[in-house]
């Protein structure tokens, strides 16, 4: 992988000390913010006072999940889907080939990351818009406790992919949490990486986002599909006297 040489290679060789680009910043960007509002969500999602809190984290979800889905067509080389989703066929191969000791490395995602992600986004879609729904009362408590089972759904595969992330980090030898952080990966040939970052990209998510969370907290009411400031109140008012 990183082969050392004493000859002029050497600064290049300095250079991949630090890794290999893989994952673009707007990758990054959208992967620790959609952590970040799915805790924020679980964490809010049994309190009526911490209801508005929920709502926004959930539609950030939704919002991100969107961006990625955009990304995912247009994004660099590793973000791309039709660069890394194969089949379950092609997971359950490369699940048999780790069980067997053999570990074939990947510059992205591997096949059985690749479909776990795809569920990841899929539920995180599903669990929104059917919380969405119920909120805006589309549909009779079923729909409440459709989104707690998508819901729980997800953190079921979230959990999942920490235990893979970290068994594959030991296996691979490569830090990957720390590569979804930094964007480069360490055990990666330098062809197979990308060429640039693309930061301006990733910087107009994150203030999306953080401009989606200041618009629906100071003008929760005037928003579109959004619980008003009154609505949330006469809510809890309506709960207090139960
Ligand atoms: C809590 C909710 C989380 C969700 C919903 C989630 C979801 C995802 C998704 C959708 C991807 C694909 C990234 C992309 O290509 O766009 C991904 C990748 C990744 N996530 Fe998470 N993630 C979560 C938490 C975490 C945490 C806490 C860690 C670290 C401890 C982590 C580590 C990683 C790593 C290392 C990858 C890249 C895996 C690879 O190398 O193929 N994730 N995650
Ligand atoms: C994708 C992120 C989301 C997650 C992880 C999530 C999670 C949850 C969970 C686990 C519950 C059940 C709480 C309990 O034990 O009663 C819940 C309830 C609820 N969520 Fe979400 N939610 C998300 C998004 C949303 C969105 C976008 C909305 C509305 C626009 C929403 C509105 C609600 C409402 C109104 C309830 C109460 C349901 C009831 O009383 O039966 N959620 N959510």
């Amino acid at each position: 992988m990183n082969e050392t040489s004493a000859f002029p290679a050497e600064r290049s060789s300095r250079q991949s000390a630090r890794g290999v680009l893989v994952w673009d910043f707007p990758v990054r960007v959208f992967h620790w913010l959609l952590a970040l509002n799915f805790a924020i969500a679980w964490i809010t999602a049994e309190s009526e006072t911490w209801r508005l809190v929920h709502v926004i984290a959930g539609y950030s979800v939704a919002a991100l999940v969107a961006f990625r889905l955009l990304w995912g067509l247009v994004g660099t080389r590793h973000a791309r889907f039709g660069n890394f989703v194969r089949g379950p066929r092609a997971a359950l191969a490369y699940l048999k080939d780790s069980l067997r000791g053999q570990h074939p490395r990947h510059a992205g995602h591997n096949p059985a990351g690749a479909l776990a992600i795809v569920g990841l986004l899929a539920l995180a879609a599903l669990t929104a818009a059917s919380g969405w729904a119920f909120y805006n009362e589309l549909g009779g408590e079923w729909l409440g406790e459709l989104h707690e089972v998508l819901a729980n759904a997800m953190l079921g595969l979230v959990l999942l992919h920490l235990a893979a992330v970290l068994v594959t980090s030991v296996l691979a030898r490569d830090n990957l949490v720390k590569a979804m952080w930094t964007g480069r990966k360490q055990a990666v040939e330098r062809q197979d990486g990308i060429k640039r970052p693309w930061r301006g990209i990733g910087v107009v998510l994150l203030v999306a986002v953080l401009g989606l969370w200041w618009f629906q907290w100071t003008d929760a009411g005037n928003t579109v599909g959004l619980p008003s400031a009154s609505r949330l109140a006469g809510e809890r008012h309506h709960h207090d006297e139960d």
